[in-house]
């Protein structure tokens, strides 16, 4: 799959098939995130993988929406090693760099034929309270990871996409 292809091929997955996704495949999801580029290099991005159903039963507790994959990410970042400049820039890079993370496996994953869904919609603090190993860390993402469920299709949003003029502005 050429790189168009493959921005064309990843969908948010909603509905999962409940066969496992294979070590050397979530191995490869999990290089993507750690050759992401951050700022200054400082790679503060870090990767929980959810296995066992009641380590994904907990996170999906904290969460809006309930997708019931195989296999659970929650991505983080560790605030301590964020890049801080200094008060004029003032983003936060550490959200950044652990978003950025989040897009590339996101992308290794349809690759490899899985799907993904990016879930913004929970409550971190929640997260951290129930699971200790987490401690330091600020999540941003659960990322639902597995193959396709029967039937499964891109939800109406995907296909709704703004024209290029409202995206894109050449000075
Ligand atoms: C920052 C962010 C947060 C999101 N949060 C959720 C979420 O909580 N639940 C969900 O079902 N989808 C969530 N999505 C997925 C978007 O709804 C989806 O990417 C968008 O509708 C475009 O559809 P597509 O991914 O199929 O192309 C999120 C995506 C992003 C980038």
């Amino acid at each position: 799959m050429d790189f168009v292809q493959l921005e064309k091929a990843r969908y948010s997955l909603r509905k999962f098939s409940s066969r496992p996704v294979e070590q050397e495949k979530l191995n490869l999801v999990l290089e993507a995130a750690r050759c992401a580029p951050t700022a200054h290099n400082n790679q503060p991005q870090r990767v929980f993988v959810l296995k066992s159903a009641e380590a994904i039963e907990k996170a999906d507790a904290c969460a809006a929406c309930h997708f019931n994959p195989p296999l659970m990410l929650v991505v983080a970042y560790e605030a301590e090693k964020a890049w801080v400049r200094d008060a004029f820039d003032n983003k936060n890079h550490g959200e950044i760099d652990a978003a950025i993370a989040v897009a590339q496996m996101m992308l290794q994953a349809a690759e490899l034929g899985l799907g993904t869904t990016y879930v913004g919609m929970f409550a971190p603090q929640a997260l951290l309270e129930r699971f200790p190993e987490m401690a330091g860390c600020t999540p941003i993402a659960l990322l639902p990871i597995g193959y396709p469920g029967e039937g499964a299709h891109p939800a109406r949003l995907h296909e709704n996409r703004k024209p290029m003029e409202e995206i894109v502005t050449v000075l």
